[in-house]
């Protein structure tokens, strides 16, 4: 996100997991006491941020939002500044739509007066939740409260938290620092009805790795470490694939009272160390066998973070090969536990180890200093031209009801009627042969077909194969000879069929 915050996954405690609406001005402060003397802070823990009901029930005559006079009679900025002068950072939470979660009232239609209140009470970090938001359209709606922010003028870390319904690691990187990408974690290994357990969260994880990086960040929801629903060993597993995972880590449990186990887990400097690695980037899992999961993340000094994960209830032997990390099977590596906290040595080829049930082995590999990989030449992007910015005769429509179109739309097939045709305006800077791709889908079952014309020039009948439905696109490559400068290439309908879906054209320069 452009404010510049959270360029890696923010670390801190939130009350909802532990405290639900049940908060009060003495839990915040006890609990920044402790996050300072607990070795919290030193470990990097840093923002505190009070979850849903902090609200008093009302807002004033001018509209001004206030806290609840029962729970917080000191007021927001006096506990902003205790907090403050713990040296830590603080953190409120809202709503987008009329009310919050909890019933209190929501931003909707004060988001520029809230802004203002919370710069004003000197406000660090903002969850804005989705609740009682009707009809909104979340991007929409969270760009709002980025932008009264913006306006306030002070840094404030904005976490999107709209339970990935409307997907938005498509949208959030501009909008917020961190977005949920689920509902609500359950302290709990397994999902219990439609709540979600540790491994049901973590399998919707898998596949949005590439979102995620220093400003912006995929939020798995908050920790339940220390909550006492879950083992030692699989809250371990929960840190190590947060951490894997570079997920915000927000503390959420009871930090005044906890035990050995808990306070070890959620200090271990070395696997906070991979979760706040200054590369950014968010793990994969790499190999899936049954119960059994390798994960890995790639470290700025080119180590790797991996997670050995045991999702059974027996004790199981996980390994991988060094080529699942990216190494080549040649190289020997050193290995370190980073729960024992103790170098193993050096592995040849690939690494195993014994997974305790519901548990993780945690481990750094760290191939030999000077050892770099083989640099990838990335190939140049292509240029896209919109289906929807193309010239299009006989006043076609544009319709965006379906997903996974590139740009603002696409141009709807059913709407091409005879003779009708699209002018894609293409600029090369080469003359020479070239492979536009065009993006189309076909949900009629049979070929579709429309003739490619080039600066003019009849240059072929376009077969179309059937895609499947108008969420699934299909890529139909043809070859043509261009100018340098600006080509026109059209696709124009000549038979008395059904027609397809046209997205963009994708050209790859030399
Ligand atoms: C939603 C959020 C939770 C919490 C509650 C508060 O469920 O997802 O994280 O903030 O609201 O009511």
């Amino acid at each position: 996100m452009e404010n510049g915050l959270a360029l890696t996954p923010p670390m801190g405690w939130n009350s909802w997991n532990k405290f639900g609406g049940n908060i009060n001005e003495e839990l915040i402060r006890a609990t920044a006491d402790k996050m300072v003397s607990s070795g919290m802070k030193d470990a990097g823990y840093q923002y505190l941020v009070i979850d849903d009901c902090w609200h008093n029930m009302t807002r004033d005559a001018q509209g001004n939002i206030s806290a609840d006079p029962k729970r917080f009679p000191s007021g927001i900025k006096a506990l902003a500044d205790y907090v403050h002068l713990k040296g830590l950072k603080f953190g409120i939470y809202s709503d987008a739509g009329k009310k919050t979660c909890g019933g209190r009232p929501g931003s909707r239609g004060y988001e520029f007066q809230d802004a203002r209140q919370y710069a004003a009470w000197e406000v660090d970090y903002l969850k804005y939740d989705w609740c009682y938001t009707g009809s909104q359209n979340a991007k929409a709606a969270y760009i709002t409260m980025r932008d009264a922010l913006k306006l306030a003028g002070r840094p404030i870390v904005f976490s999107i938290c709209e339970w990935g319904n409307s997907k938005p690691w498509l949208w959030g990187k501009n909008v917020g620092n961190l977005w949920r990408t689920t509902g609500d974690i359950l302290d709990s290994w397994e999902n219990k009805g439609n709540m979600f357990g540790l491994t049901g969260i973590l399998d919707l994880q898998a596949e949005l790795y590439p979102y995620a990086g220093p400003g912006h960040w995929n939020d798995p929801d908050m920790l339940e470490v220390g909550n006492g629903g879950m083992s030692a060993a699989e809250y371990r597993a929960h840190f190590s694939l947060w951490c894997i995972l570079a997920a915000p880590l927000m503390a959420g449990n009871d930090i005044r009272e906890m035990s050995k186990d808990t306070l070890d887990i959620l200090t271990n400097k070395e696997a906070i160390a991979v979760d706040q690695d200054e590369l950014g980037r968010q793990g994969q899992r790499v190999g899936k066998n049954g119960n059994k999961e390798v994960w890995v993340k790639q470290m700025k000094d080119n180590s790797r973070a991996v997670v050995l994960f045991n999702r059974g209830p027996k004790e199981t032997e996980i390994k991988f090969d060094w080529k699942d990390i990216g190494y080549p099977s040649g190289l020997t590596a050193n290995v370190r536990d980073l729960w024992l906290k103790k170098d193993l040595g050096e592995f040849k080829g690939g690494f195993k180890a014994k997974v305790e049930p519901h548990g993780a082995v945690m481990i750094r590999v760290y191939a030999p200093s000077g050892w770099m990989p083989p640099v990838k030449v990335e190939p140049k992007p292509p240029v896209i031209y919109n289906a929807e910015d193309a010239g299009l005769s006989g006043g076609l429509a544009m319709s965006t009801d379906c997903e996974g179109y590139t740009g603002r739309g696409f141009v709807q097939g059913y709407f091409f009627g005879t003779g009708q045709k699209a002018v894609f305006s293409i600029s090369v800077e080469k003359t020479g042969k070239y492979k536009p791709v065009i993006r189309y889908n076909n949900s009629f079952g049979n070929i579709q077909q429309l003739s490619l014309y080039v600066n003019g020039k009849f240059a072929g009948k376009l077969k179309f194969k059937a895609t499947g439905d108008m969420d699934t696109w299909g890529e139909h490559t043809v070859k043509v000879f261009l100018a340098k400068g600006k080509n026109l290439i059209t696709l124009q309908k000549d038979e008395d069929d059904g027609c397809v879906n046209l997205d963009c054209i994708r050209i790859y320069e030399k």
